[in-house]
């Protein structure tokens, strides 16, 4: 039987790298996202391009009620993960206190909550075969705090913390785990998080997310556990630990700064 991977948030951006990237490698897919058009026309180039079987799930990860078609899926059609990637996941530019709670709300259910359960679910699955690949996408925001991404920074924060956590309760055994943390990369993220004018843009050099996903995939190939891509964004998570806390929260401040 083939190995299956299965991606989150697989109908654009990273995600998508990250599909191409296994099924190259001849892995069978899991796709999962909101968008059931974009996922069935991805499945299908998958299966032309490289002839390997991707199923679809349309589900919204942020709810326990997507969370369990994802599961109820697999689980019902006997399919066994072998590599989990939790890359669904999105940012919102704005101050706390005029940003919309329901919309904070989902952030942390989805870049949260829906990582956790997912990876306690597949590492069940894993641990008994002692075999298994977890790439969780965090992002160089996991490393500082956010003034004006503040909840969007937090919980990256979190996925790259639990992430680390993981790869070291797992270390010996045969599942390894990745945090990927990007840059600026130029995918429909940025619209999302309507980042409209945000200074830091108009100076960041955005990386392509092909080149973004395949380091990260390289990286968990490897056994990196964490995956800084570029030496612009190494030198980045690296300068927080030589300037004073403050300095740093006011940097990020000006570079998250909307300006009109
Ligand atoms: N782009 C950057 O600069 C950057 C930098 C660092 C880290 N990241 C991280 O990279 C990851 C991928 O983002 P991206 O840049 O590739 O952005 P993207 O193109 O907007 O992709 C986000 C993906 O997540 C899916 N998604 C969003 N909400 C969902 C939900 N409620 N349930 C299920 N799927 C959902 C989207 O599909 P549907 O809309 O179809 O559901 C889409 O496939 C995210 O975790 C992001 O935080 C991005």
């Amino acid at each position: 039987m083939k190995d299956i991977a299965l991606v989150t948030g697989a109908s654009s951006g990273l995600g998508l790298e990250f599909a191409k990237l296994f099924a190259q490698d001849g892995y069978d897919l899991v796709l999962v996202a909101r968008s059931a058009d974009k996922l069935d026309a991805l499945a299908h180039e998958l299966d032309q391009v490289y002839d390997v079987t991707a199923w679809t799930v349309a589900a919204d990860l942020s709810t326990p009620e997507g969370l369990a078609t994802l599961t109820s899926f697999t689980r019902s059609s006997g399919l066994v993960i072998s590599a989990l990637v939790n890359n669904a996941g999105f940012g919102d530019c704005a101050d706390f206190a005029q940003a919309d709670i329901a919309k904070l709300d989902q952030m942390v259910e989805l870049n949260i909550r829906a990582l956790m359960d997912l990876s306690y679910y597949y590492l069940g699955d894993m641990l008994e075969r002692n075999s298994g690949l977890i790439l969780n996408v965090a992002s160089v925001a996991g490393f500082e705090p956010g003034p004006g991404m503040a909840t969007y920074f937090a919980s990256k924060a979190f996925v790259l913390s639990f992430s680390e956590a993981l790869a070291e309760e797992l270390r010996g055994t045969g599942i390894h785990v990745t945090a990927l943390c990007p840059g600026t990369t130029a995918t429909k993220f940025w619209n999302v998080a309507e980042a409209g004018t945000l200074s830091m843009l108009r100076q960041a050099v955005m990386a392509k997310p092909e080149d973004v996903a395949a380091y990260g995939y390289e990286s968990l190939k490897r056994g990196r556990v964490v995956a800084v891509p570029g030496i612009g964004n190494k030198l980045m998570v690296n300068a927080p630990r030589f300037v004073p806390r403050a300095l740093v929260r006011r940097i990020v401040r000006e570079l998250l700064r909307k300006n009109g």
